[in-house]
């Protein structure tokens, strides 16, 4: 797919607020400075459409992208960051759990895990609140870039046997990206717009 066109739309923190228009939706999650924001500037060729940091928690509000005036892309604040929770139900800021559950144009989300790391209780946990409310996802394991290709097919397939070991038969379609080298951007473009045309 090529990307025409990305505009902002709007910010907020409240999902009846978001965009009404009934166009397909595809919202990126993960812990903070997993690099969402980043991801969204690489498959959309546009370094300042997101707003990036090197500190956790720059993305605070549920931010719009409209994407070739077809869909939406959204970029979302990260879970995770708050020192004095463990649990992802204490750190779950509520109105993005209130967006998850209300968001009736939301076609995927892609859960944004750090390929580096070994799976991380929070993101399980975020996980089995898609799968308990019915969200469709994919995982994407984001800086690539940072690990050898045999280091990331392991930790790739590490993830998908501690998955498959537990709650889940068979692991979410699944890609692995790069915001530095543009790795990945093909497959997920391309997934998407699968999804767009079905
Ligand atoms: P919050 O909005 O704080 O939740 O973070 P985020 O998940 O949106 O992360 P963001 O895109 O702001 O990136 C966080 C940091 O990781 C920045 O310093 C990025 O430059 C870096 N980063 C993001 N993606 C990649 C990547 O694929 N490779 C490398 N090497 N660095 C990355
Ligand atoms: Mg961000």
């Amino acid at each position: 797919m090529k990307i025409k066109t990305a505009e902002f739309i709007i910010s907020n923190s409240d999902v009846a607020k978001c965009p009404k228009e009934r166009i397909a939706e595809y919202a990126f999650i993960g812990r903070s400075n997993v690099g969402k924001s980043s991801l969204i500037n690489m498959i959309t060729d546009r370094n300042k459409l997101a707003k990036t940091s090197g500190r956790p928690g720059k993305t605070q509000l549920i931010n719009h992208f409209k994407i070739n005036n077809e869909w939406f892309l959204v970029d979302l604040p990260g879970y995770g960051y708050a020192k004095v929770s463990k649990s992802i139900k204490k750190t779950f800021q509520s109105f993005i759990k209130q967006y998850f559950l209300n968001r009736e144009q939301l076609i995927c989300t892609f859960v944004l895990i750090d390929s580096r790391l070994e799976p991380q209780k929070i993101d399980l946990e975020f996980m089995e609140f898609l799968g308990e409310n019915g969200i469709p996802f994919c995982i994407i394991f984001t800086k690539a870039d940072k690990l050898k290709l045999n280091e990331l097919n392991k930790n790739i397939q590490f993830y998908s046997k501690k998955m498959t070991s537990t709650l889940w038969e068979e692991m979410p379609p699944y890609f692995a990206t790069s915001a530095t080298n543009s790795t990945g951007k093909e497959e997920l473009l391309n997934y998407i717009d699968q999804i767009n045309n079905q």
